[in-house]
């Protein structure tokens, strides 16, 4: 079995709110994160699968590429994660954002690229980085 990590990255807008609470609470909460506000992303997606004997590939990477761009960052890059359709009704914390992403990847990885997800990790700044490795 070997694993195999491809990374890209986005840049979004989000606010995190519980909207069953009210103004007050979401300050408490969330302090300043409850102001809109953007970050430089980086996603990183692991795979893992066996070597293929006629390419010598466990899955080609330039589909992997496809699906990452079409299902997450496509939806993603340059928008506001509250209003992104995966993420509509959560809240938008990297913690949601890891789950929201496995969610979209695992089928599409599993049925296009012969092999499975193995891992979302999502960095949200140099010091603040999230990872699923689903249920
Ligand atoms: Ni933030």
């Amino acid at each position: 079995m070997v694993y195999i990590t491809r990374r890209e990255r986005f840049s979004s807008a989000h606010k995190l709110e519980n909207k069953n609470f009210n103004k007050e609470e979401n300050t408490n909460i969330f302090g300043s994160c409850y102001n809109m506000h953007g970050h430089n992303y980086e996603l990183f997606v692991t795979v893992k699968g066996e070597v293929d004997k006629e390419t010598g590939f466990v899955t080609n990477l330039k589909d992997l590429k496809k699906i990452l761009k079409s299902y997450v960052i496509s939806k993603l890059d340059h928008q506001f994660i509250n209003d992104v359709s995966f993420m509509k009704g959560k809240i938008s914390s990297t913690e949601n954002v890891c789950i929201a992403i496995w969610n979209e990847l695992e089928k599409p990885i599993k049925n296009k690229l012969n092999c499975e997800l193995f891992s979302v990790k999502v960095l949200e700044t140099e010091n603040n980085i999230f990872e699923y490795f689903g249920k």
